[in-house]
């Protein structure tokens, strides 16, 4: 079943594959290895991959100002990644993203929701906190930014049952 929210001006839907390159772009925004569309295109192929757009009301359909990708196996989810366009940040939608995921993964019965974030991110960090997100691990040396220099990912939790 298709679902479809609204909440202020912005609409959530499931991510399709046909949003491929779209989703590229956004990525490349903000991430050193950003995910080709031929990635995305591959990932949204799989059962066990799915995903939320969001989108300002008002603009032309189609045109996705955030996204989240995550995957599902057995009674555990995991986040792939999230982003938000720049000029979009801080109005809710990534909060709005994550209700979505953590919406489907409970419907699903589910019982916990796993992701990794780069020690630094104050943002990301902030906003799965806020989530009810707790760390429970953490991977010395996980990412390289462009320049090469490396930090930590956390690993976080957040318990659905
Ligand atoms: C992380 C990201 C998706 C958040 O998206 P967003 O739409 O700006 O987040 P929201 O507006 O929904 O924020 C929800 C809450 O998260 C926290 N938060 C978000 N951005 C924050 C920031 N820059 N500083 C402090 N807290 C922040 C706040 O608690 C915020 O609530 P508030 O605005 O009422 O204070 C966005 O910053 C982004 O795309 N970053 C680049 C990609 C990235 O780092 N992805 C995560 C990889 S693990």
């Amino acid at each position: 079943m298709a679902l479809f929210s609204k909440r202020l001006e912005h609409a959530v839907r499931p991510l399709e594959v046909a949003d491929s390159l779209i989703l590229a772009d956004l990525h490349a925004e903000d991430f050193a290895r950003p995910w080709s569309d031929a990635e995305f295109e591959s990932l949204l192929s799989q059962t066990t991959v799915f995903g939320f757009a969001v989108l300002p009301l008002g603009k032309r359909p189609g045109a996705p100002t955030g996204f989240v990708l995550a995957r599902q196996a057995a009674d555990e989810g995991e986040i792939l990644t999230i982003a938000v366009s720049r000029s979009q940040r801080r109005q809710g939608l990534g909060r709005q993203l994550m209700d979505a995921v953590l919406r489907k993964l409970h419907a699903d019965r589910a019982a916990a929701l796993f992701l990794e974030v780069e020690e630094n991110n104050a943002p990301a960090i902030a906003l799965y906190r806020r989530l009810g997100f707790h760390q429970v691990g953490g991977r010395p040396d996980y990412y390289r930014d462009a320049k090469g220099a490396r930090s930590g990912a956390l690993v976080m939790r957040r318990d659905l049952r």
